[in-house]
């Protein structure tokens, strides 16, 4: 006779056990997805942001990543309200989130973050500072708009990170993660679009992922050995939700396998739909190929926990609603390793807790005032 699970108890065996990512146990298999939420004034991380991240560890979230956070080179960001990765003051309020964190058994990583060419002039936290970019290239188009990088600016962004991965075990984080997505600055590097550079960082997809490959590697020199290094790519950009960096799992191979060798051990690949096959041929999704191209630990993102209607209002399109039960196959085939979690984990702290348990009877539907809050 066989014996199906039930979906709760399937869930419940499959996303609690633990997974290694180098020198880190992560407790299980869910993620928080980095989400900027800028409530951070001065770019410090105060005890609001602390007990945001706190509940959602006490609440069964394995590994948070946090919203993304400006490393220290001051084209980095445009916000005063988005958390800063450097500076005493700020430095001590992102030691006393880990420190939340840990207190209840969960890991916490930064995304440490540049933003490159989205930069708009004039804005805080330093107004005179120019966006900076490959090519001076927006990710919509717009030629001019900032400076292309010289030599003395990759050198200068690339130690920016470095150090901010220093700083992150210093104070007491589990690893870092890099943002290489969505159309941000080591993005645009990696995307022909806005990389039209005809030195060694530009041209073929090895020479384009060169810089970020760079800065993987300053990290990885200035971190302990098994300090484990995410690296969050995409190929959608902000402005640009059907831009590819990749039209086959060869050119994504020629971007992904310089990463790895620079220092990877685990890479996050964002999608706005985790269950949409990612090339022709093949159910794999965008973290399945990276899994398999790579052989390093993925994890997937992207609608997990949400319902149609809510897909369709923030997308601007329609989507058919998905079950967990998708997921849980494709954890139990190995495709990837972990699934992040973000706009669900924002409406309910305890969504965590709830589908290790089970319950899902008692998960909330989204609803986007919960953007506004730090609930
Ligand atoms: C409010 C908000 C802020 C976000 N900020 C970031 C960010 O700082 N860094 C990042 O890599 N992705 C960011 N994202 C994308 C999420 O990490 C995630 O990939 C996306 O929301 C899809 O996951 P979901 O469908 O579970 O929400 C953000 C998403 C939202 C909704």
């Amino acid at each position: 006779m066989t014996v199906t699970a039930s979906p709760a108890s399937r869930a419940a065996e499959i996303l609690s056990r633990p997974v290694t990512l180098n020198g880190l146990t992560v407790p299980n298999r869910i993620a928080m997805a980095p989400m900027t939420r800028m409530f951070s004034p001065g770019g410090v991380a105060g005890e609001d942001v602390r007990s945001y991240y706190a509940r959602r560890a006490a609440a069964g979230v394995g590994l948070i990543v946090t919203e993304g956070t400006y490393v220290g080179h001051d084209s980095a960001g445009q916000s005063d309200r988005v958390p800063r990765f450097h500076g005493e003051e700020q430095l001590a309020g992102w030691a006393k989130v880990a420190e939340a964190v840990h207190a209840e058994g969960g890991t916490i990583v930064p995304q440490l973050w540049h933003i490159g060419m989205v930069r708009k002039e004039g804005q805080a936290p330093y107004p005179e500072a120019p966006a900076v970019g490959p090519s001076g290239i927006r990710t919509d188009g717009t030629e001019g708009a900032g400076k292309a990088m010289t030599r003395r600016d990759l050198d200068d962004v690339i130690g920016a990170f470095a150090e901010a991965a220093a700083a992150a075990e210093r104070i007491g984080f589990d690893g870092v993660e890099l943002h290489g997505a969505h159309g941000y600055l080591i993005d645009q590097f990696l995307w022909a679009g806005t990389n039209r550079r005809t030195d060694a960082y530009g041209g073929d997809p090895v020479a384009r992922t060169r810089f970020a490959a760079e800065i993987v590697a300053a990290v990885r020199a200035n971190v302990s050995p098994d300090f484990p290094v995410i690296f969050r790519y995409s190929q959608w950009k902000q402005d640009a939700y059907e831009a590819r960096l990749a039209e086959t799992p060869q050119e994504l191979e020629a971007i992904l396998s310089p990463l790895a060798a620079a220092g990877v051990d685990a890479f996050h690949a964002s999608t706005r739909r985790y269950w949409i096959p990612e090339f022709e041929g093949s159910d794999l999704n965008l973290a399945g190929w990276t899994k398999k191209l790579t052989g390093r630990p993925t994890i997937t993102v992207g609608s997990v926990g949400l319902d149609g209607d809510f897909i369709g209002a923030f997308m601007g399109e329609g989507s058919p609603v998905q079950g967990i039960d998708d997921l849980l196959d494709r954890l139990e085939r190995e495709e990837f390793d972990m699934v992040a979690v973000g706009r669900a984990l924002l409406q309910d702290p305890e969504w965590a807790s709830k589908v290790l348990a089970g319950r899902f009877d008692e998960l909330k539907p989204y609803d986007a005032a919960a953007l506004k809050t730090l609930s």
